[in-house]
């Protein structure tokens, strides 16, 4: 494995602090000057159309970020974990979410063996248990089809799933539904099992590593639900053989780990495999996404992987000056390491897209949050950002005001497809329409902004002329797409799985491991005798601890 270059000692750094230093943003006059501005730096991936003529680039902050992605050798880092070498060095893995989308006929030998027909092995078996469940054969313990599957999983066993199910609502098979539950907050088990039928439900427990104590526990409290109620029902006898059996028809089970599996009650015929190589952020194109395929269907979701690979293959294939991918990760990098931009809003003009941003935290700040780079040496610059966001228009009325006037610089990407879903008009307005005025409008008034001059010629008065007075001059990139399918959802996510591994190789980083997370479920582990009443264990804690600890014992009813 290579050592990681340090960006900031390369010529194309120095080229782009001097850019930087030199550069006095002015869309206005820049659009004005070049014509042609927008169709140079519109680019296609897939189906993706990607306008980022808004940002703060000429053609030479563009070259020079491709040189700097040559001088850290983003072609052969990306080529690695196409390969299957073992870029995740922590953990000492192959990364190889895109062999998961790979079609059936390509071959990918990684540590002697060829993961493409596994892939799809399990791809068949998952497309087989969707359509069991999908045409009411498989049934439940008292002979009734499924209504419900209940994906239960956290991070991103959870996340993915759950975005992608809410984004293709219009493709899910009427009477079925998915719910999720990820929270150990046990409101979040009791209030999603509350209404629903234990004879037509089908449980889903999804977990890379099966010790994930959110997921074990929520899974353990989901089968007391489905024993308890169908006991009092009457619908099962008691006693450990029917309890084996009622289990049998409504869980499965979705792991790395089957003997873990196995040993929670869960027969390993029903549980769908995936590898180590697959991050669980990067898993809702694995078994992790079984809750989707039952939903939407294995066609769907097959359109689903091709939409993935589809930009796969862009990435992989297109020479970085237009390749979106590497494109949109460097001026990420741009942003963060030049202008300091400490967070990045993602904002889609498309209500079925509103777990996106949620989606895009774990896929980025797990993957780049990180201060040591992948040899175990210090960072050498800032590395990653705070994504979030909120579906458009809703966000304009909540914290647009900050982005447009506040003294903080928000990269913000705007997506957008051309199709709704419900093609509704009010009276003689397609409302569509006026949903997609606003983000074009958007992206204008930030590009553009508004002069003082501007503000008086609408008759304002002089005193409150600053306070309406917008600067323009925010970058934001706009991504748009013919309409919201299967395909285009993989798209979607397979461009920021690569925008995230470009920006991680530019700061020389492992952008696939996750022990940020480790210390505090260890230390989750270790508090919980204290907060159950052992006042050794409670000793032993910090004094705010130990004050907090006593507070809930003392307000516990
Ligand atoms: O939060 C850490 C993490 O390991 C995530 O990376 C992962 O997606 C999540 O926990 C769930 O893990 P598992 O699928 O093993 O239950």
């Amino acid at each position: 494995m290579s050592q990681p270059v340090d960006p900031t000692t390369t010529p194309a750094w120095a080229r782009l602090t001097a850019l930087y230093e030199g550069m006095e943003p002015d869309l206005r006059g820049w659009f004005a000057a070049d014509p042609s501005r927008s169709k140079s730096f519109t680019f296609i991936a897939g189906d993706l159309y990607v306008d980022l003529s808004k940002n703060l680039i000429n053609a030479d902050v563009l070259s020079a970020l491709v040189d700097l992605a040559d001088q850290v050798d983003l072609v052969a880092r990306r080529d690695a974990m196409f390969a299957g070498e073992h870029i995740n060095v922590t953990e000492d893995r192959a990364v190889l979410h895109t062999a998961l989308r790979d079609p059936e006929g390509f071959s990918l030998v990684v540590d002697g063996t060829d993961v493409i027909p596994e892939v799809h092995e399990v791809l068949a078996k998952v497309y087989a248990f969707a359509e069991k469940v999908r045409s009411g054969e498989w049934v439940g313990v008292t002979g009734k089809p499924i209504t419900t599957v209940v994906n239960i999983g956290i991070g991103g066993s959870d996340l993915g799933p759950v975005m992608v199910y809410e984004a293709l609502q219009p493709y899910v098979k009427p009477g079925l539904q998915a719910r999720f539950i990820s929270n150990i907050d046990p409101t979040d088990v009791a209030e999603k099992t509350k209404d629903l039928d234990p004879e037509t439900t089908l449980f889903i427990v999804a977990s890379k590593t099966f010790t994930t104590l959110e997921t074990l526990t929520n899974a353990r409290l989901a089968r007391t639900w489905l024993l308890d109620r169908l006991r009092e029902s009457g619908a099962i006898e008691a006693g450990e053989d029917a309890a084996r059996g009622a289990v049998a028809k409504h869980f499965v089970a979705v792991s790395t780990a089957l003997d873990k599996v196995a040993a929670f009650g869960i027969d390993p015929e029903n549980a769908f495999g995936f590898w180590d190589w697959v991050g669980g952020r990067y898993s809702v194109d694995s078994a992790i996404g079984t809750s989707v395929a039952v939903a939407i269907g294995p066609d769907n979701f097959a359109e689903f992987l091709a939409g993935f690979h589809a930009i796969d293959r862009h990435f992989a294939e297109t020479e970085l000056a237009s390749n979106v991918p590497a494109l949109m990760g460097l001026l990420n990098v741009w942003y963060v390491n030049f202008f300091k931009a400490g967070s990045h809003a993602v904002l889609p003009y498309a209500q079925f897209l509103h777990r996106f941003p949620a989606y895009l935290q774990q896929l980025t700040m797990e993957s780049n949050g990180k201060s040591v780079r992948y040899d175990g040496s210090p960072v050498t610059t800032a590395t990653g950002e705070v994504f979030w966001g909120e579906p458009g228009t809703n966000g304009q009325h909540a914290f647009y005001q900050l982005i447009h006037q506040g003294t903080q610089m928000i990269p913000a990407d705007f997506i957008a497809v051309a199709n709704p879903a419900h093609p509704l008009v009010d009276g003689d307005n397609d409302v569509h329409e006026l949903f997609l005025a606003n983000f074009f409008a958007q992206t204008a008034a930030l590009a553009f902004g508004k002069t003082a001059d501007e503000v008086r010629a609408e008759g304002t008065p002089e005193a409150i002329v600053p306070a309406r007075v917008f600067p323009g001059n925010h970058p934001t990139t706009s991504i748009m797409a013919p309409e919201l399918s299967p395909r285009i959802v993989g798209e979607l996510i397979a461009l920021y799985e690569h925008i995230t591994f470009t920006e991680g190789v530019v700061w020389g980083i492992d952008s696939f491991d996750q022990w940020g997370v480790e210390l505090g479920k260890q230390l989750a582990l270790q508090i919980a005798p204290a907060v159950s009443g052992d006042d050794e264990a409670l000793a032993k804690q910090d004094s705010s601890t130990q004050s907090l600890i006593s507070y809930y014992r003392s307000q516990r009813k």
